[in-house]
């Protein structure tokens, strides 16, 4: 019998997709996803349901689709990675025909045909055994389920963006927010009106109580957000091992992203920013594209693995021969000393763009630009730091959380820069000079850990290392050109 033909049957009979699968053991547990639900259930206020989304998928072009990303707050409080599903937490007890619940939720049902094509999928039995839900439906039967929700005096859930394809199967996302705008009295044009703002809909609260809970990581969380963080920095020191002229910048990009995957981690977090030159003066440059890069400039690297849903983000840039020039140094130590000054000031309590970006890093780096004499005075304005200090990281790279103050156990990055593009007001030597320095601060009771110290940051450190051999010095492919 033909291979194709036996698993055909294998899978018409529901047998391949059961099969033992051989997967990493150290995901987010069962009881983070349950106690995360509680805590959401706990900051609810009375008489409320609340309403989650699973992600859309994306259409790429034609047959293929973008690879699916869940929806970080459906992740964190279900652990379930499928599209097409739909999450309810209710304040108080709902009384049912099978007894009490105060969770619901309605996902994709096993199709054999389907999972031959896409992957396996948890259906109705996956998700009671393997997330422990005692309420599971498949999302077809989300249309007749009898819910009223005018009872509730909020009905709680994130506005849509009305962006999502209905498909031609039955139950898909696009049927699961039909059936809820229907079900809940969701105006029928658009988002929410000032008018229906006074019913009970409220697309507000959600979003703070997902912040509050998803700034303050666990230390489950840590596990793997110290992995994800490990891993980036690894590949950072490796590839200033490797870093040498004629390298491209696609190039570069690959062998970080071949370390992430050698440690097993899913996905970059953030497209890859690898950027030569003046190409590091945009900020979330993405091609790539360089061919070749030079000798004598810099190169800068923003990249994050993603392990297991977190994700890192950090930078280096670092000299491509090994070497900072007299400018390149100057402007480097100068970022340094500012991010070095505003890692140390990280503590409870204090505020990242106020006192940390404003008092110290802004401050230092305008101090710093007078004396090169790039600019005439600490109060000129100019664009040669034009983003902020930090943000938080986790299940998303610019992460949920509160922006008030620090707090222990939230995780940030502390990035500043210096990015002097082709043309800028200032003496041509310093042309083309792009540094940003990032790393990952995790805030303690008393201070900060510096989660991202696998990877060095002080432009001697970074000297040093370049200096060492790397194995992919030996890893020479054949030239496409010279293909008989
Ligand atoms: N990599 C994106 C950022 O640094 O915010
Ligand atoms: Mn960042
Ligand atoms: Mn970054």
């Amino acid at each position: 019998m033909k291979r194709s033909l036996i698993i055909l049957l294998l899978v018409a009979i529901g047998i391949l997709p059961s099969l033992g699968q051989d997967l990493p053991t150290d995901f987010l547990s069962v009881e983070f996803h349950k106690e995360r639900r509680d805590l959401v259930r706990e900051k609810m206020p009375t008489n409320a349901v609340a309403v989650f989304f699973a992600n859309p998928v994306r259409n790429r072009a034609n047959d293929v689709d973008y690879i699916y990303h869940q929806d970080p707050n459906f992740y964190y409080l279900t652990g379930y990675k499928e599209p097409h599903a739909v999450l309810m937490i209710f304040k108080e007890d709902q009384e049912g025909p099978d007894g009490t619940y105060n969770e619901i939720i309605f996902i994709q049902p096993r199709n054999a045909m389907a999972e031959l094509w896409t992957g396996r999928r948890l259906g109705v039995g996956g998700v009671k055994d393997k997330l422990k839900f005692n309420q599971v439906f498949n999302n077809t039967e989300f249309e007749a389920y009898n819910i009223d929700f005018s009872k509730f005096d909020k009905v709680l859930f994130y506005d849509f963006f009305n962006d999502v394809r209905n498909t031609a199967t039955n139950g898909d996302l696009y049927d699961l927010i039909a059936s809820f705008k229907k079900k809940s009295g969701y105006p029928t044009e658009g988002a929410l009106d000032i008018e229906s703002k006074a019913n009970n809909l409220d697309t507000e609260t959600l979003d703070q109580i997902m912040r509050d809970l998803r700034g303050i990581k666990t230390e489950e969380e840590l596990d793997l957000l110290r992995k994800a963080v490990d891993i980036s920095c690894i590949a950072q020191a490796e590839v200033m091992k490797a870093m040498k002229p004629g390298l491209s910048e696609r190039e570069v990009q690959g062998i970080h992203e071949f370390i992430f995957k050698k440690y097993q981690s899913e996905y970059e977090g953030y497209p890859s920013i690898v950027g030569e030159g003046h190409n590091g003066c945009i900020l979330h440059y993405i091609e790539n594209y360089k061919p070749q890069i030079s000798s004598d400039k810099m190169i800068l690297m923003d990249l994050g693995a993603e392990y297991h849903g977190y994700t890192a983000d950090v930078t280096r840039t670092i000299p491509v021969d090994g070497k900072f020039s007299k400018e390149e140094k100057a402007i480097y130590d100068l970022v340094y000393k500012a991010q070095e000054a505003a890692i140390q000031a990280c503590k409870p309590g204090v505020n990242i763009s106020r006192d940390l970006n404003n008092a110290i890093a802004k401050r230092i780096i305008n101090e710093g630009l007078v004396e090169l004499g790039i600019i005439d005075s600490v109060n000129q304005r100019h664009l040669y730091y034009p983003h902020g200090l930090g943000h938080h990281i986790g299940l998303d790279v610019h992460d949920k959380g509160n922006y008030e103050y620090l707090e222990p156990n939230m995780a940030i990055t502390i990035e500043p820069g210096i990015y002097i593009p082709e043309g800028a007001n200032c003496d041509e030597k310093w042309w083309g000079i792009a540094v940003r320095i990032e790393d990952d601060v995790l805030i303690t009771e008393d201070g900060f850990e510096l989660l991202s110290d696998l990877a060095p940051r002080t432009s001697e450190e970074i000297e040093e290392l370049m200096k060492q051999p790397s194995p992919l010095d030996a890893f020479v492919l054949p030239d496409l050109d010279k293909k008989e």
